[in-house]
């Protein structure tokens, strides 16, 4: 299928305590966009729709130049919250693209094996599709500081990005966006539409506070750029 990637990329950053758009925060001399759109030009996307912070969208193209063709790259503004930043790339994914995965930059280790799965699986079943952990954890209900209930974890899965969906399913969800939602897996099952699971990896983790950065450093220390 003709695949496009929408990877939002407006967030703050504000947990992570840095100056700048958490996108651009360098890992190494690069930026966290900048190898989040290194492993996404390893695959086969016909386009990429980058939604940058308002006032950044230059730097996006710029980084995107450096890994990948410009031509297939389109730079949107972002919105006030990821489910807006959304709505703004899927507005700007080109008229012929079949299917669309969403990515958080902030996944920026996501290797591209995640990426092929996923639109394997699309392709499959024509459902939403995500990539899911084991939850190693173990999980507690609690309301305050009070523990209500405990959570069998063998029945849980931690969900990642990129999230894959064939078009015309992502662009009916968002169409008729009941809510805020937190991915898109569930604004599409909130849609009726049904949603698969294919394994993530530990690499996908999302770079939100300190120590994920510093996580991040240590594994893309030595690896020839
Ligand atoms: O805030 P959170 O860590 O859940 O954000 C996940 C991804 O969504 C990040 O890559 C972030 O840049 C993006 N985002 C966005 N627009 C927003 C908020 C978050 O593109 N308004």
């Amino acid at each position: 299928p003709r695949v496009a990637v929408i990877v939002v990329a407006a967030g703050s950053g504000t947990r992570l305590g840095a100056e700048a758009p958490k996108a651009f925060v360098g890992i190494d001399g690069h930026s966290i966009l900048r190898h989040c759109l290194r492993g996404v030009f390893a695959g086969p996307a016909a386009q990429v729709v980058i939604v940058a912070p308002a006032g950044r969208e230059g730097d996006a193209l710029t980084d995107a130049e450096t890994v990948g063709p410009r031509e297939l790259v389109t730079v949107v503004t972002g919105g006030a919250t990821r489910q807006a930043s959304v709505a703004a790339g899927l507005s700007a994914v080109w008229a012929d693209v079949e299917v669309v995965l969403v990515h958080d930059a902030a996944r920026a280790l996501t290797p591209p094996d995640v990426f092929a799965r996923v639109i394997d699986a699309v392709d499959a079943t024509g459902w939403g599709i995500l990539p899911v952990l084991p939850v190693v954890d173990t999980i507690k209900r609690v309301d305050g500081v009070e523990v209500v209930a405990g959570v069998d974890r063998s029945e849980l899965a931690a969900a990642q990005t990129p999230q894959g969906f064939r078009r015309e399913v992502l662009d009916a969800a968002y169409a008729s966006a009941p809510a805020e939602f937190t991915d898109d897996a569930a604004l599409v099952a909130a849609s009726g539409h049904r949603i698969g699971t294919v394994a993530g990896s530990e690499r996908s983790f999302k770079i939100t506070t300190a120590a994920d950065l510093e996580r991040a450093r240590l594994l893309v220390a030595g690896v020839p750029d």
